[in-house]
């Protein structure tokens, strides 16, 4: 049985007054793929995730998730739907007066389905999932280094265990080590968990280690989608300061060596 696509984005329409940010954006992630989303800073990629997750609405077109419209179905059709997706957002947005165990607990807390004791259990599981000791759960986020706090916000956007993981910029101010850490463990969450993953990334070493297919968003469009090695083939202007300006060939020499 084939299954539709986790994502389905047709035609998408977004302006901020004369702003015109997306002109007819088309993206389909089918189950299981890891699709990084790149693009020049502010050609839209947060705001493409905002309407994939309902925050927003786009102007025009239609946002489908898991073959569905996004606002189909009664409110607590649309919750069920809501709890089958995960997201990392871009600036951390840990909630700074929660403990860690509070932050990765809050969205169980919310559905107020389980016992306090079922959510501690939870809340150790999914930060043992990341490689952070249960103690850390009383820490306070402004008590974490940089790579923790992803961590934790991944052990959050895990909680209800989603299908579908939504990652802005996970790897941004980490260090090249921690980076590669990072990198490392949403790799063997998404062999294990299988899940279907967008992440949205500047980082070329991030995405040549995770991505099955490079989604590149400019002239307000999605210009291509196809795996690492056909996009760089590619003559466009993003494209070519991105893969073959000197960050990107550097990069790229690296994963090839690695080989
Ligand atoms: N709430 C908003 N109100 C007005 N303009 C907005 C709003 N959100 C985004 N924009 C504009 O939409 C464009 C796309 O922003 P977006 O944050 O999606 O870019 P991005 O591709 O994620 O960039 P970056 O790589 O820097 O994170 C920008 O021009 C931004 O100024
Ligand atoms: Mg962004």
């Amino acid at each position: 049985m084939s299954h539709p696509p986790v994502i389905d984005l047709r035609g998408i329409v977004t302006r901020f007054d004369d702003n015109v940010v997306h002109q007819g954006v088309d993206l389909q992630v089918a189950r299981g793929e890891v699709v990084a989303l790149v693009g020049g800073s502010g050609s839209g990629k947060t705001a493409l995730l905002r309407h994939v997750i309902g925050l927003t609405r786009p102007a025009e077109g239609e946002v489908r998730l898991f073959g569905e419209p996004l606002r189909a179905g009664s409110y607590a059709e649309q919750q069920a739907r809501r709890r089958r997706f995960g997201v990392l957002f871009q600036h951390g947005a840990l909630f700074s007066a929660m403990t860690v165990g509070q932050n990765v607990g809050f969205p169980l807390r919310e559905l107020g389905v389980a016992t306090e004791q079922e959510i501690r259990d939870l809340v150790a599981l999914k930060l043992s999932m990341v490689e952070l000791e249960r103690a850390n759960a009383l820490l306070m986020p402004a008590e974490l280094s940089g790579g923790m706090v992803k961590r934790v916000a991944l052990a959050r956007a895990l909680a209800l265990e989603p299908e579908l993981l939504l990652l802005d910029e996970p790897t941004a101010g980490l260090d090249p080590d921690r980076s590669a850490a990072f990198v490392e463990l949403i790799r063997s969450l998404h062999a294990q968990l299988g899940l279907t993953v967008v992440l949205v990334t500047h980082d070329i070493d991030t995405l040549a280690a995770l991505a099955s297919r490079v989604a590149v968003l400019a002239d307000r469009r999605i210009v291509s989608y196809a795996t690492l090695a056909e996009t760089m083939l590619l003559d466009h202007p993003f494209v070519n300061r991105f893969f073959h300006g000197p960050h990107g060939q550097r990069a790229l020499a690296r994963i090839g060596g690695k080989d």
